[in-house]
């Protein structure tokens, strides 16, 4: 289907993005809710965000409501995703030099972004895994992104075309990446001229997941050469507390809006898991209060998420209070499916308890994001471990930003963080 629309021709490709535009901005007309403050800064960016969040609203939020059988919701966001994705990233122009080839590497469909002839400012490569919470997304929604960042870094990027939740759960995604990835280190040099020791992974929200239990995996099992380095964007890293101040601060300001909210987080992560969310989903509300956690779990769980302080230190939420914890609505079967997941760091890497291992690591948060805590512990927790770590959190930013990262400038700003970062990775590796 992919396929067909990138040989259309040209012209009504381009009447397709009109026509999708000028819906988006009608729907943003009808549908005007004022955005939070600082949610954006720009003028230009808030109106962008004035017609993008409204058309999310009605893409996935409002059909998401909708729908009896959660599957089929999973199922209209993502055609609706492909579609009002076409819309984005048409800035973006890497003036032809960047060669674009589908591969397959031991059985998973990788994509190569490689500057042409060889015009490459490093012999490193960045491994990208695109998000959307384990069953949205794909490797050509992420293009403009990832072609971008291997134009400005002129550095060969590949991005993995890992299974999706429902229809294969984990660990299927994770085995998907690592057997791409495996090839890639094995073949990497002799294909590509990479050396690779200079390898990066990197991925946002739920491939942000991937991609740290991807080098967890690997740092257990001594693998060499090692990862350079890790870039997790708004990673989504355990669903043990759903009742943290950033996910407490969603229910305060931000619901009704097109944002990543906890219920969605409640319904992927357990189709994730393996569970038929058509039958249980009237498990969520007690998920979202938590519910789900056994109580021999608490002591462990209650030691990897105890950094209040830190959170509260940087916590930028302009004098909104944030309500307290809410009653725990305990549910036995919940706690029963959910039990071999919830401290499995495959699952939820932020419960891996020794983090010394780890590669050199950016982590990425943002403060319109439920999962911003998670991530802002996991750095923290990083640095204490001695892992050289450096935590941007973008106090005007918001959960999948960086899809916008040619139209908003805060997105396009946090792109150029990353690309510098990860090329002092990948430049500072030769001293080693
Ligand atoms: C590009 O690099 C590869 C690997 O180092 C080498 O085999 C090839 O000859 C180079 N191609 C050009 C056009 O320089
Ligand atoms: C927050 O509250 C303090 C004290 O009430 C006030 O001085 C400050 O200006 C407020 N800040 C914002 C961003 O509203
Ligand atoms: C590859 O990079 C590593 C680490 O920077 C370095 O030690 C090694 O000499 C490099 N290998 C080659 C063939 O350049």
């Amino acid at each position: 289907m992919m396929l067909k629309a990138e040989k259309a021709p040209t012209r009504s490709k381009y009447f397709v993005i009109c026509l999708v535009a000028f819906a988006m901005i009608t729907t943003g007309y009808l549908l005007y809710k004022p955005l939070p403050d600082g949610f954006t800064v720009t003028k230009w960016d808030r109106v962008v965000m004035h017609i993008a969040e409204p058309a999310l609203r009605v893409a996935y939020y409002y059909p998401s409501r909708m729908f009896s059988k959660a599957s089929s919701m999973v199922q209209w966001t993502r055609g609706a995703l492909n579609i009002l994705s076409k819309t984005l990233g048409l800035l973006v122009n890497t003036h032809g030099q960047i060669e674009i080839k589908w591969h397959s590497w031991n059985g998973t469909p990788v994509k190569v972004y490689r500057p042409k002839n060889n015009k490459t400012s490093t012999d490193g490569a960045v491994i990208f895994i695109h998000g959307g919470g384990f069953a949205l997304g794909n490797v050509d929604m992420y293009d403009s992104l990832v072609e971008r960042m291997a134009y400005d870094m002129k550095t060969l990027f590949i991005s993995i075309e890992y299974r999706l939740s429902p229809e294969t759960v984990f660990p299927g995604g994770i085995l998907d990446c690592e057997s791409a990835i495996e090839y890639f280190f094995k073949y990497g040099e002799a294909q590509f001229g990479i050396n690779t020791s200079k390898i990066v992974v990197m991925g946002d929200s739920a491939g942000g997941n991937l991609a740290t239990v991807i080098a967890q995996r690997r740092a257990d099992r001594k693998a060499s050469p090692t990862l350079a380095g890790q870039v997790l964007i708004y990673p989504l890293l355990q669903m043990a507390d759903m009742q943290t101040i950033s996910y407490r601060y969603f229910f305060s300001r931000l619901s009704g809006y097109a944002l990543v909210d906890p219920e969605s987080v409640a319904y992927y992560y357990m189709f994730y898991a393996g569970i038929n969310m058509d039958e249980k989903s009237y498990l969520v509300p007690s998920v979202m209060s938590n519910g789900h956690v056994a109580s021999h779990l608490q002591e462990e769980i209650d030691e990897m998420m105890k950094y209040e302080n830190v959170i509260e230190s940087t916590r930028q939420y302009k004098n909104h209070t944030i309500p307290d914890r809410w009653g725990v609505l305990p549910n036995y079967e919940a706690q029963r499916l959910m039990e071999p997941f919830l401290t499995n760091p495959d699952f939820s890497p932020l419960m891996r308890k020794d983090l010394s291992t780890l590669p050199p690591t950016m982590v990425l948060t943002c403060e319109f994001d439920i999962l911003r805590d998670e991530g802002i512990i996991y750095a923290h927790r990083l640095e204490e471990a001695g892992v050289p770590t450096t935590l941007i959190n973008y106090e005007n930013g918001f959960h999948a930003m960086l899809n916008f990262h040619s139209e908003l400038h805060e997105a396009s700003k946090s792109v150029d963080d990353i690309e510098s970062w990860t090329l002092a990775i990948i430049n500072g590796a030769n001293e080693n």
